[in-house]
């Protein structure tokens, strides 16, 4: 039978024949399949991996830390790791544009540049690494080569700018709860193993409209609130009934409207934003229905983000199915 310490123990076997003494170069998203990707060529290969993270300052609150923790010098694992600090660059860019499509192309080449300025101070390397996952090759039809960077932010094309031999991809075969699995093996934290799915222009789609970092500033903090709470709603409910609740999201994120409105703080009008609670039940993720999460925990969200988060007088639930809606906002 298929033993996933097995499958482990012969990739890092392969790469270490494949690669030799090479150097490789990673973009490190923190995502599910980068993580594992870093953690078995480090295993693998050591310091001749040097990985590279991109804070764009669109991640989830506390993500970048979290991620330079595992992979920095002070986590378990060998290997060189860059972090590019790239938020005020990002903010510039994205200041004053409201346009959906223009921000996620903004967002998209920003890190095409941040990389490559990167890959250019590192020099040539032999190998590009890719978190590339089965489903990705099949998805793209051609072997995985769109599959490249597309995985981060979703811009097609190979990195020609990075001066490098030759592709690998250690999770190639391997479908996704195979990958997580890999990822525990590794003693990658369970933390970023059951990582919910993020996009790659991160926060940059839950900001409707113009991305500022006060804005990111609220919908980080709304988001780790309400993901705080149905967390713990799941944890007790697993307790007491022995199972997962049948209402379990298999998304669920806070969104920042653009819509500011008259609130009552005490003896203060207020005139503040609000925020969008979305949860959804889906398989694929191409349909999903609203998640049943119960009320008394959304009101526990409501009541905190408001008490809790500055600027925020207002909180909503988004019912909308997919389609007519997207699961993000933008
Ligand atoms: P939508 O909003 O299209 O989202 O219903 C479907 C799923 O895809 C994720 N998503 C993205 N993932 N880059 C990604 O890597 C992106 O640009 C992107 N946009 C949406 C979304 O989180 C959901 O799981």
């Amino acid at each position: 039978t298929w033993r996933m310490d097995s499958f482990v123990e012969e990739t890092i076997q392969s790469i270490r024949e494949k690669v030799g003494d090479g150097k490789v170069l990673l973009a490190l998203s923190g995502g599910v399949d980068s993580s594992v990707a870093a953690g078995i060529l480090s295993r693998a290969i050591g310091k001749q991996l040097t990985c590279v993270f991109v804070d764009h300052g669109l991640l989830r609150k506390d993500e970048g830390d979290e991620v330079e923790s595992v992979f920095g010098p002070n986590g378990q694992f060998d290997l060189n790791f860059i972090r590019v600090n790239a938020q005020e660059r990002y903010y510039g860019k994205l200041a004053g544009v409201t346009e959906p499509e223009k921000k996620r192309k903004i967002i998209g080449e920003e890190f095409i540049r941040v990389f490559e300025e990167e890959a250019k101070k590192i020099g040539a390397v032999d190998f590009l690494a890719q978190g590339t996952i089965y489903p990705d090759v099949v998805e793209s039809g051609l072997g995985g080569e769109s599959a490249v960077i597309k995985s981060h932010h979703n811009v097609g094309g190979l990195p020609d700018f990075v001066d490098f031999k030759e592709i690998i991809e250690p999770l190639r075969n391997l479908f996704k709860d195979e990958v997580r699995k890999a990822g525990l093996e590794l003693g990658i934290p369970e933390k970023l193993v059951f990582r919910q799915p993020f996009p790659g222009p991160g926060l940059g789609i839950r900001i409707i409209g113009e991305v500022t970092a006060e804005k990111v500033r609220i919908v980080q903090d709304a988001d780790a609130i309400y993901r705080e709470e149905v967390d713990k709603a799941v944890a007790d409910y697993k307790k007491a009934n022995g199972e997962e609740p049948s209402w379990m999201p298999n998304q669920y994120f806070a969104a920042l409207t653009n819509m500011r409105s008259v609130g009552v703080m005490g003896d203060e009008r207020t005139y503040d934003y609000a925020v969008a609670l979305r949860a959804v039940n889906t398989v694929d993720f191409m349909t999903a229905e609203s998640a049943e999460i119960p009320f008394a925990v959304l009101q526990t969200v409501m009541s905190r983000i408001i008490n809790e988060v500055k600027g925020v007088n207002r909180v909503f639930y988004d019912l909308t199915s997919k389609p007519p809606g997207t699961i993000e906002f933008e």
